[in-house]
């Protein structure tokens, strides 16, 4: 039987990595929203390139969960975006209760299904997820470091004229301006980046990282990233659903690794088909340890905001 994944939020992200899965070939695919009929006319419009690019996923659009039932994996990315004089705090009340009402849901229809988590802010709503739902901590998972730590290897490859495969990094931290890119453990084919990059031009592109999601929300003048983060909840997906193991920087429920508790902070995670299947627990200097527990910091603020 084939497998089945179901995209909550038809927006630019989840239509996007909707489009991605097709091409893979290995599932069904539901994309839900509450627009009514959106979600039918992009499903139909992505099942209708089919033919061309020669893939058979079954792609539908709905606006009922029960179409999403028994799913392997849920991708949750429905929610609004930071409007301008919104603060922070009224964008986390804003999307608890949408995801909120999303993960009952999920419940509901899927029960044994891994979640993973995009909507904004990443590690509070993952939080959220996870109280919600009552799933074991391997079974919600937030989507962030992966794509942070592919912008930062994006500049990187770009400063030193190498290929994006050759560069090997880690983004640690919660998705937000104090996510923590590991400079230190970050190679060029195996030649660590302060042999090849000066020490200033480092901090400069350590905070570029930082300020990724907000340079493309400053050019699109309308809306976030949608490309990288669909190809970053991609790499997650196939992980978990080929069982491949590979570790990946994810936002997951720490319980005493890194001396935190009982918070989703991104670190190395190794994902296959039960979902969270181990965290890395890499040695930090003492200045790293001090900005990734200032990170967990920002995320514990955000979910106590939520009041869980
Ligand atoms: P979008 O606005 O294009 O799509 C959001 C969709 O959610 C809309 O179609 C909307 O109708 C739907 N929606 C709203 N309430 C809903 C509900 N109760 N049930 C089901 N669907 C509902 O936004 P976009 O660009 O797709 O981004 C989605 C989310 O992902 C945002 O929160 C964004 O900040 C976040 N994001 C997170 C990233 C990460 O690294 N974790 C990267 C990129 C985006
Ligand atoms: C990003 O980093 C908005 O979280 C989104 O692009």
């Amino acid at each position: 039987m084939r497998s089945k994944i179901s995209v909550i939020g038809a927006g630019f992200v989840g239509s996007t990595l909707v489009q991605r899965l097709a091409e893979r070939d290995y599932a069904d695919v539901v994309m839900f929203d509450i627009v009514p009929n959106m979600p039918q006319g992009k499903a139909l419009d992505i099942r209708q390139a089919g033919p061309v690019l020669g893939y058979d996923s079954l792609v539908t659009g709905t606006n009922d969960y029960t179409d999403t039932a028994s799913s392997d994996i849920v991708v949750i990315t429905s929610g609004f975006p930071r409007k301008p004089g919104m603060t922070r705090d009224d964008l986390v009340k804003k999307n608890q209760e949408v995801i909120t009402q999303v993960t009952e849901q999920v419940v509901k229809h899927s029960p044994n299904s891994i979640i993973i988590m995009v909507t904004n802010p990443l590690d509070a709503m993952a939080q959220l997820a996870l109280h919600i739902s009552g799933f074991p901590r391997e079974r919600v998972i937030g989507m962030a470091g992966v794509l942070d730590t592919a912008r930062f290897r994006t500049f990187i490859a770009q400063e030193v004229g190498a290929s994006v495969r050759d560069v090997q990094a880690y983004v640690l931290g919660g998705h937000g301006d104090t996510m923590v890119p590991l400079s230190r453990l970050c190679t060029v084919a195996g030649v660590p980046i302060d042999k090849l990059i000066s020490a200033e031009r480092i901090e400069q592109i350590v905070q570029r990282a930082r300020d990724g999601g907000a340079e493309i929300v400053k050019l699109l003048g309308n809306g976030s990233a949608y490309f990288a983060p669909s190809a970053s909840i991609l790499q997650m997906v196939d992980s978990i659903l080929l069982d491949k193991k590979m570790i990946l920087p994810c936002a997951v429920y720490l319980q005493g690794e890194y001396d935190i508790r009982n918070l989703f902070v991104g670190v190395p995670a190794q994902l296959g088909a039960k979902g969270l299947e181990k965290v890395i627990e890499v040695e930090l200097t003492a200045g790293e340890q001090t900005l990734l527990q200032k990170s967990a910091d920002a995320v514990k603020e955000l979910v106590q905001v939520m009041g869980i």
